[in-house]
């Protein structure tokens, strides 16, 4: 029987799920995008050629493997048009390999005016989203008017449906955002002149997948933002607008939750954050600086600079009951070579809590106030840059990793420890 795995982000994204996807996929026959959108920035370094991928599963780099986009996406035609592209131009092929659910709600322009004209009227309360209409696109699904890849099919209808959409949305845009509204006729224009090579790409993916299951080859799900920026579980309402957990990979690609078998968590050996919200380990200090500098901590997506921190273990136990983790990968572990010190948060203070131990709040007013405790540990002051085997790494870095282990109860089974996919050591092969 094959085996099937998912990889989430334990963090607020950014944890290098993309690079540990393309690195397990020698062992997978396809990946699985199952929520999201072209939110997400993942970042593939192979022999010094870097790739970012925003909708188009990290997979793609490897020939023999099928690229599969679910149901749970919210999908851009544009966006995905333009990434393949790019992704053509530079000698990979794509529409060959890719399937995307006929199901996916589609992201149209005015879903990206109602993000930013929304983010505008929030003023100092932004969420800092990235402005690729993610939240108003998912909004429309579960409000049952969205417009859907498999709408395509029908032009005439299209129409009509995208017609009353816009209506409804540009009621908004101009008399409560006071925004300019959108012309029906251009993005109709927009849509249709990318989607006739699109709708090759349309397929039953839920259906495909369990054939694929069945004919006894692996799959590989992979995650998009993080555990923290999940819209029940995270930072609410600094959060991204889907389920970014374990439990979506079953819902948004249609395939059963006992075939999920195992779960690798992803967490950077510290903490980032890109985007408005609470993070309570965040520095602010010549330390952030560094790691911001070292670790090139600047958004894949929109280019913005990354909050940075210190590995907070409260949240990270909790995103591991949260999504079933069956091992950890902990990347970027060089980026804290020079530091001589480390701080791990292992506490949480609430104001006037004189008992402690105060857990996870649940909403992120709580969580502003959190007063995180530390623990303090040496750090190896050597490079662990590109160190392949566990056996090589500093004592000081073992010991750091050892006390992430033993504070979550749960395995590390690979470590990153550079951008290249060669740049890492397994310790465990999820798909062993
Ligand atoms: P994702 O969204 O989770 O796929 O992560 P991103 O690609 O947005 O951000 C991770 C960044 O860190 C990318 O620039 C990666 O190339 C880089 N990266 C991944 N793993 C490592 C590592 O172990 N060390 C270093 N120095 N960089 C890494
Ligand atoms: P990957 O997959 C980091 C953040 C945004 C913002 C919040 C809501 O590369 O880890 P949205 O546009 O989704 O409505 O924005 O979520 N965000 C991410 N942060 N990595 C991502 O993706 C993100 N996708 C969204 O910065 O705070
Ligand atoms: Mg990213």
């Amino acid at each position: 029987m094959s085996k099937n795995v998912v990889i989430i982000g334990t963090q607020w994204g950014d944890e290098g799920k993309g690079k540990i996807v393309d690195l397990i996929t020698d062992r997978a026959d396809a990946v699985v995008r199952f929520q999201g959108g072209h939110n997400a920035g993942h970042t593939l370094v192979i022999n010094d050629h870097k790739t970012v991928l925003h909708l188009i599963p990290s997979g793609i780099l490897r020939d023999n493997v099928t690229c599969f986009i679910g149901n749970g996406v919210v999908l851009s035609p544009l966006a995905l048009f333009a990434e393949i592209k790019k992704l053509e131009e530079s000698g990979v092929e794509v529409k060959s390999r890719l399937r995307i659910s006929e199901a996916c709600p589609l992201i149209l322009p005015i879903h990206e005016a109602l993000d930013k004209a929304r983010e505008i009227k929030r003023g100092g309360n932004a969420i800092g989203t990235t402005g690729r209409g993610i939240g108003p696109a998912y909004e429309d699904k579960v409000a049952r008017r969205a417009v859907r890849f498999k709408d395509l099919l029908d032009k005439d209808r299209f129409r009509v449906r995208v017609t009353e959409l816009m209506e409804y949305h540009n009621f908004m845009l101009q008399h409560y955002f006071h925004a300019e509204p959108l012309a029906v006729m251009q993005t109709l224009e927009q849509i249709f002149a990318v989607s006739d090579s699109l709708i090759p790409l349309m397929a039953d993916v839920s259906g495909q997948l369990n054939r694929l299951y069945r004919e006894g080859k692996g799959l590989l799900f992979e995650g998009a933002q993080g555990t923290l920026l999940d819209i029940d579980h995270g930072t609410y309402p600094f959060v991204t607008s889907s389920n970014t957990t374990a439990g979506c990979a079953a819902t948004g690609s249609g395939f059963g939750p006992n075939h999920l078998h195992y779960i690798l968590g992803i967490t950077k050996a510290y903490t980032t954050r890109v985007g408005a919200g609470p993070f309570p380990t965040e520095l602010f200090d010549a330390t952030g600086e560094h790691i911001a500098k070292i670790g090139h901590e600047v958004g894949s997506t929109t280019g913005r600079p990354r909050r940075c921190g210190w590995l907070d273990l409260v949240a990270l136990k909790r995103a591991v009951e949260i999504n079933g983790v069956t091992g950890l990968c902990v990347t970027k572990l060089d980026v804290l070579d020079a530091l001589p010190k480390l701080q791990l948060c292992t506490d949480y203070r609430m104001p006037n809590d004189h008992q402690g131990a105060a857990g996870l709040p649940s909403h992120s007013d709580d969580y502003a106030q959190v007063l995180p405790q530390y623990m303090q540990v040496e750090g190896w002051e050597c490079a662990t840059l590109g160190v392949k085997r566990y056996q090589d790494l500093p004592p000081a870095a073992k010991a750091y990793l050892k006390i992430i282990q033993s504070y979550v109860g749960i395995p590390i089974d690979i470590i990153s420890t550079g951008p290249e996919r060669s740049e890492t050591i397994v310790v465990r092969h999820p798909f062993d």
